[in-house]
């Protein structure tokens, strides 16, 4: 580290040799009472005096200080900035990006990895849901690390294209009509039915319809169109 190598000082009441040893070589070594710093960070030292025939071995004594950079001063902070990518779709990957003030690279993970994954700066979209990506730079000798950074946005299904007629099928195959009536003569009420998301949101909480809960956003929507236009 570049700075005088500092002697270490352990008696025992016992008069004996005390030997201390350092538990974090990364950070710091001893060899006899001479410590070495070796990195900066958390050095702990261990002295130990073992007995002998007219002495009881000592308690051990664990002491720990902190080794700064190479310059003897405290290693300077650093901020990673993360714009949220903002609102993503299912299978369409996308980049994220974020620089630190050290300008040392940053690294992303998910927290959500059922909703998205990221590998590098590349974040995949798997499934609806809110997805939260950390940002975080580890630091190195020259500076500390960076508090993280966490942003959440909305991962969507991609907006399907729907077809009427396709609906009017699935709707007749599904039996639907069984308890909501065949449009467009005996159409029954279904409040907000030309909505796929209506429709989700019945499967999921009406238990008689718990069933339908194989149906793709593909056929939801297909039925949505046809329930907007029942005449067809
Ligand atoms: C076994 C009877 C049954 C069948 C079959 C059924 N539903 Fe339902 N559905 C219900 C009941 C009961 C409700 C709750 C109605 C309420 O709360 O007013 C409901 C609610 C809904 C709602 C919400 C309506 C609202 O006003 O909130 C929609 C949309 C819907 N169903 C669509 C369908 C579609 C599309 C199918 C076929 C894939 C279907 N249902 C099959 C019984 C059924």
């Amino acid at each position: 580290m570049g700075v005088a190598t500092p002697v270490l000082v352990a008696t025992a009441t016992s008069g004996l040799p005390v030997t201390i040893t350092s538990t974090t070589p990364a950070v710091c070594t001893v060899a006899n009472t001479t410590l070495t710093l070796v990195a900066p960070g958390t050095c702990s030292l261990r002295a130990t005096q073992d007995g002998d025939a007219n002495y009881t071995a000592a308690v051990p004594v664990v002491d720990t200080l902190t080794v700064a950079s190479a310059t003897g001063l405290v290693l300077p902070s650093q901020s990673i900035s993360f714009a949220s990518p903002g609102a993503q779709t299912v299978g369409t990957p996308a980049t994220l990006s974020a620089t630190s003030s050290s300008g040392l690279a940053v690294a992303f993970a998910s927290t959500t990895p059922s909703v998205c994954t990221v590998s590098g700066n590349t974040l995949t979209p798997l499934a609806a849901g809110n997805c939260t990506i950390t940002a975080d730079q580890a630091g190195n000798a020259s500076f500390a690390a960076a508090a993280t950074v966490s942003r959440t946005f909305a991962v969507s299904n991609p907006a399907v294209s729907a077809s009427a007629a396709t609906g009017k099928t699935l709707y007749a195959s599904n039996n639907c009509g069984m308890c909501h009536g065949t449009p467009p003569a005996t159409l029954k009420v279904l409040n907000g039915a030309n909505n796929p998301t209506v429709i989700r949101s019945a499967i999921n909480s009406v238990g008689t319809m718990g069933n339908y809960s194989g149906l793709t956003d593909q056929n939801l929507a297909d039925i949505a169109a046809y329930l907007a236009t029942p005449n067809i």
